[in-house]
């Protein structure tokens, strides 16, 4: 019986030198994987023999035990890489969180007089480069408080309502309490930066910008 008879969907015989199987194993010995797996020996997908096979079929011939052979040195490479991988990055987000609760120290940079700004009224200002927007609230006569004006869910402007003691983010209605920026309501988790003033005389000085996370 040719082997191009046989039924290329009958059960596969894990003898190496069974019909339709010869050299597709390459140049690995019969006994090499002692006594294979029916589904780990190599067969062609049309289940033709070598010689009826496509030529780089026959010039590459690939083993499925050899294929799926990883070494155990090679696991441990991989491990000790996911792991150096994992370590670099949670060190980088604790860098991060560092760095953003420091407190920068920016020049002094007059803003505006007391007089200027009324009870209940609101100044804004850019600080510390001209980029970078805040919002000066006057909450009483001796309480002035300052934020950026960027919301820490998704960047938006904020919006001071100093009648209702709240910073609104019209984005997605986020709230943050006036007196400490804290978020109150809607998506946003993290307070507002602060900015530091100084009153110099009857002057308004932002002096620092302070990143919260809590
Ligand atoms: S951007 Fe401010 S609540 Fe979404």
């Amino acid at each position: 019986m040719q082997s191009s008879d046989l039924d290329p969907r009958r059960p596969v015989d894990a003898t190496i030198d069974s019909p339709a199987r010869e050299g597709l194993t390459g140049t690995a010995p019969a006994d090499l994987y002692g006594a294979p797996e029916r589904d780990e020996i190599t067969v062609a997908p049309d289940g033709r023999p070598t010689a009826e096979q496509p030529a780089w079929r026959q010039d590459f011939p690939i083993d499925w035990p050899q294929d799926q052979y990883v070494e155990r040195r090679d696991f441990m490479k991989f491990l000790v890489l996911v792991s150096g991988a994992f370590g670099v990055g949670q060190l980088w987000i604790v860098m991060q969180s560092w760095w953003r609760s420091r407190r920068a120290a920016f020049p002094a940079r007059r803003i505006a007089s007391l007089d200027e700004i009324p009870i209940g009224g609101t100044l804004a200002f850019t600080y510390p480069t001209d980029v970078d927007a805040n919002v000066l609230v006057r909450v009483s006569a001796d309480l002035l408080v300052a934020y950026s004006q960027k919301c820490t869910h998704l960047s938006c402007a904020v919006v001071p309502k100093p009648d209702q003691g709240v910073l609104h983010c019209p984005c997605h209605e986020g709230l943050f309490d006036l007196r400490s920026g804290n978020p109150i309501a809607g998506p946003p988790r993290r307070p507002l930066p602060r900015i530091v003033l100084q009153i110099r005389g009857r002057d308004v000085y932002p002096t620092a910008v302070e990143h919260r996370t809590t």
